[in-house]
């Protein structure tokens, strides 16, 4: 039986194996292994590769969320609105602060927050809104940023899914393509082992154009310290290590023809699902890339990072269908020796430990559905013709 995981790290590993192991060599031979010259080199191409001005190396994504909302000292009494559908993460970070995190349902089409839906849930204790670019295509930044301005709230983009992920602004800036992280004061990446730049561990990274905000976040992430020993802040140990630099600085070249694979890779699915006519009968919903017409090579590039003529209109870190008989659908595929995952199973307004806030059956509806209906399926840019092919036929026999 043929096997098809959901990801392959072994097959991108061994295409640049022995580039890896000379980075690492490199560190090892230094012993240099937190922060140093190999976090700054990163911090500066990671900058340069989303259109912004600084890059702050932190320890995952996770910290990279939450030392954006320390430097906005956003603590008790303050409302951060987010999105329910979107990794733990997202949330927790708000919490941890003891904030309290707000949650906007989505858009049906993109899984994104429902920027029509985030006025009325402004109050005046609201300072902070963190849309996620979920699955790696950019939330509708034009309409977020123009409430956030207007009530004068801090964006965050959660970008942890979406390095290099472009936007075609249209409204409050000018028509230009914007990378994911360089819309809102700060943007977020995660270089988790799965993500589309993954590390060898956990790592990721604050990018930002405002000089005053990427000192503090170079504070806050050695415990508020400057000099050393001299506490401004209280902080955290949020720092990157030189092994996650070497490692990415190695991968951050092959970034977007592994990007315009997954592209391929995703138009393939597009037009063999629709050939199977089960899109047609209502059974399967591909995903929607909505920016993709928007983002043309015609429209100026806003930054001198972009490396690649092509268009990351939606760089495919998931592609996710929607589909009502998806519990039957994942079973099937398994048992055919297909990996695939539900990306989530309980949105965040009905976790657990958000109990308190008071979220009912009902409140996100489009997230809820998503919840029931959502399915990632393989699409790292290693996949093979034969085994895509075994994918899409595997779906139509289940049904
Ligand atoms: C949308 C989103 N936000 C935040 C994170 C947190 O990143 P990390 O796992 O690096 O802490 C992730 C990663 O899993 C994510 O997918």
């Amino acid at each position: 039986m043929m096997k098809v995981p959901l990801l392959d790290l072994t097959a991108q590993y061994q295409t640049i194996k022995e580039e890896i192991i000379e980075a690492l060599e490199g560190v090892l031979e230094e012993q240099h292994f937190i922060l140093g010259p190999k976090v700054a080199d990163l911090e500066e191409k990671i900058a340069a590769y989303a259109g912004s001005t600084y890059g702050i190396g932190v320890s995952s994504g996770s910290d990279a969320l939450l030392v954006c909302l320390m430097a906005e000292e956003i603590g008790p009494g303050d409302e951060v609105i987010t999105t329910p559908y979107s990794f733990f993460a997202t949330a927790g970070v708000i919490s941890r602060l003891g904030a309290k995190p707000v949650f906007v349902d989505i858009e049906s089409d993109t899984y994104n927050i429902d920027p029509d839906l985030i006025e009325e849930r402004i109050t005046p204790k609201t300072r902070a809104i963190i849309p996620v670019h979920l699955y790696g295509q950019c939330a509708d930044m034009d309409r977020i940023l123009e409430i956030a301005r207007q009530k004068d709230l801090t964006v965050i983009e959660d970008a942890a899914q979406a390095i290099g992920a472009e936007y075609a602004s249209k409204i409050s800036m000018p028509s230009k393509i914007h990378r994911a992280g360089s819309m809102g004061k700060y943007g977020c990446f995660s270089f988790f082992p799965t993500k589309n730049l993954g590390g060898f561990g956990d790592g990721g990274m604050v990018v930002t154009d405002d000089p005053e905000r990427a000192e503090k976040l170079k504070i806050l992430r050695v415990h508020g310290s400057k000099p050393k020993y001299y506490h401004t802040f209280v902080g955290g140990n949020f720092r990157l290590d030189a092994i996650q630099a070497a490692v990415l600085s190695v991968k951050l070249p092959y970034l977007d023809a592994w990007t315009a694979k997954r592209q391929d890779n995703a138009a393939r699915y597009d037009r063999m699902l629709q050939s199977t006519g089960l899109v047609d009968k209502g059974l399967i919903r591909p995903p929607k890339p909505i920016w993709k017409d928007a983002v043309s090579e015609e429209n100026p590039v806003s930054n001198p990072g972009r490396q690649s003529p092509a268009t990351h209109y939606h760089i495919y870190h998931q592609y996710v269908i929607a589909t009502p008989r998806r519990d039957e659908l994942k079973a099937y595929l398994s048992d055919k020796g297909i990996g695939t995952e539900v990306y989530y199973p309980v949105p965040l307004h009905f976790q657990e430990c958000f109990k308190d806030l008071g979220y009912k059956q009902g409140a996100c509806p489009v997230s809820e559905e998503a919840a029931r209906t959502s399915l990632a399926l393989p699409v790292y840019p290693e996949l093979a013709l034969d085994q895509q092919e075994y994918v899409v036929n595997s779906i139509v026999e289940c049904f």
